[in-house]
């Protein structure tokens, strides 16, 4: 297998890369690791940010830039935000041009919703089903570009020479074997660590921080892990996301007796902090939709209306929704330039995947989306301009791959023995519980060490649960990331954005910069 661009990824970022490639020209692969539609993109229901001012409130890519600075707290790169929300209207317009049909105001222009940390009403949106919508439409434009597709082969490790990348080492699942892909340039587009957070999530269970590991274990350094956004309305119980939508559409956040005790539309982290807090004191909190009137529910969120009947027999007219926060977002990841580009030639890291500073300390809700259109675009047409300076393939040979084929015969061993299923669900207790919404120096230690002795523990382990050799790959994945994001976390000895240190619970000067942190620091 050999191409001129290698697409890692399914999400936006990822699509979007790849059907650039192939509109410029390029010999172009996209590889997932289950199914195409296994991604984050998908769960962002709610909408995508573009500065069209559709809704009479003069909202502009100056405010777009403005907010989306305001909520990175002094820590986003300014230069990316640019890039970012200039070129956002474009990315969304070119998503029309590619079949997504977003929900439209009488005039016909695109409708526009407010979300939490906005003044404006910037989100484009498809009812409450925008990542569906978009996902579904450009998978179509994948088949219809007849783009190659590998499924169901999760990523090990880059493969590179003199500092140039060669190709990529993939875990087939089929076959149980290591095969390897080629290129003269590789975008990741991978996705970030939030179902680290087992069991408290809205991510996919594939979001295990592959990219992040593989970028570690490659030399890179990691931007930022303790940055975890957490989405304040996940459905009690569930996976399932109560979009911010319900909230935009006037939706309120009541406690037991009904009272409102929060601006629903305030940022993510600030919303959060005070559902946690009525939590802590034992009060339940719930999504009230009762005054939204019903044919809002029935046109703008109906996969709510739906979801919420199914999974708890709710209705949103007349009942109240249980909800609790949940980790939807994770800001950090590996360090790139503005535009995705890392210091290993040819090698590219875009969406939750990489961090090149474009949120900062915590995400606008709906940046998300249009991020992954804007940079996989970009990082499309820089990939191709590198592989075309390269000519000709850097090479791979055997002894480049050795060390994986070691490494997958060593994990069919373990995997007799080691439950990674016990070990996920109490990495995810412990990533909620002591890397959560509120963290303190003590738990973060208790983290890391328990990790550790995880590590270390992991030869010796005799469950009867065995399991596969992909889940013993994630969960060596899962231990990396998982350290690196409560030594980040230890490090930062303040509060700000989504990181809140209980122990240090005020911004400080001091720290208005990057952590980063390599492999030699875990
Ligand atoms: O609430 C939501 O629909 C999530 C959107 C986002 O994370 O951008």
């Amino acid at each position: 297998m050999k191409y001129d661009v290698i697409v890692v990824g399914s999400g936006i970022s990822g699509m979007r890369a790849a059907i650039e490639a192939k509109e410029l020209g390029a010999n172009v692969v996209l590889i997932t690791k289950s199914s195409p539609s296994a991604n984050n993109s998908f769960m962002a229901k709610g909408g995508i940010n573009a500065a069209f001012g559709n809704m009479g409130d003069n909202d502009n890519i100056f405010q777009h830039i403005n907010e989306t600075l305001k909520s990175s707290v002094d820590i986003g790169n300014e230069e990316s935000i640019r890039i970012f929300c200039e070129q956002a209207p474009a990315a969304v317009r070119e998503l029309v041009g590619y079949g997504v049909k977003f929900s439209r105001l009488e005039s016909g222009k695109l409708a526009q919703r407010p979300f939490g940390g906005s003044k404006f009403k910037r989100t484009v949106y498809a009812s409450d089903e925008t990542g569906p919508a978009i996902m579904k439409a450009l998978y179509e434009v994948i088949k219809e570009y007849e783009i190659d597709i590998i499924k169901n082969h999760m990523a090990i490790n880059l493969i590179m020479k003199n500092n140039i990348i060669s190709g990529i080492t993939l875990f087939d699942e089929e076959s149980q074997k290591v095969v390897v892909c080629e290129g003269k340039s590789i975008i990741l587009a991978m996705g970030g660590f939030g179902s680290l957070y087992r069991n408290y999530t809205s991510n996919v269970k594939d979001a295990t921080g592959d990219a992040i590991a593989i970028g570690l274990r490659a030399g890179l350094k990691a931007m930022n892990l303790e940055f975890v956004q957490f989405h304040p309305t996940g459905l009690e119980g569930t996976n399932f996301l109560l979009s911010e939508a319900a909230r935009a559409e006037g939706g309120k956040l009541v406690d037991e007796n009904g009272d409102s005790f929060v601006d629903e539309l305030n940022t993510r982290d600030f919303v959060t902090r005070a559902i946690f807090k009525e939590m802590q004191k034992g009060n339940k909190v719930y999504l009230d939709l009762r005054d939204v009137p019903t044919e809002v529910i029935d046109t703008k969120l109906v996969s709510i209306k739906k979801r919420v009947y199914t999974l708890k027999k709710l209705d949103p007219s007349k009942d109240l929704i249980p909800v609790t926060p949940v980790a939807h977002y994770t800001m950090g990841g590996i360090q790139t330039d503005v535009i995705g580009k890392t210091s290993i030639k040819g090698l590219f890291i875009i969406g939750e995947a990489g961090d090149n500073g474009v949120n900062g300390a915590n995400r606008l809700g709906g940046n998300s989306l249009s991020q992954g259109a804007v940079f996989g675009k970009i990082s499309a047409y820089e990939a191709i301009k590198f592989a075309n300076k390269m000519k000709k393939f850097n090479g791979v040979d055997y002894y480049d791959i050795t060390n994986d084929i070691h490494l997958v015969e060593r994990l069919e061993a373990l995997a007799k023995h080691v439950d990674a299923n016990a070990l996920r669900n109490e990495i995810g207790q412990i990533m909620f519980e002591k890397i959560g919404i509120i963290r303190t120096e003590a738990d973060l230690q208790s983290a890391l060490k328990r990790f550790e002795e995880m590590e270390e523990s992991m030869e010796t382990m005799q469950s009867d649960k065995p399991s596969t050799i992909k889940s013993i790959l994630e969960l060596i994945n899962v231990l990396v990331v998982a350290k690196a994001v409560a030594k980040s976390a230890l490090l930062r000895e303040e509060s700000r954005g989504s990181h809140f240190r209980i122990d240090y619970p005020e911004k400080d000067r001091k720290f208005k910069t990057n952590t980063l942190i390599g492999l030699g620091d875990l």
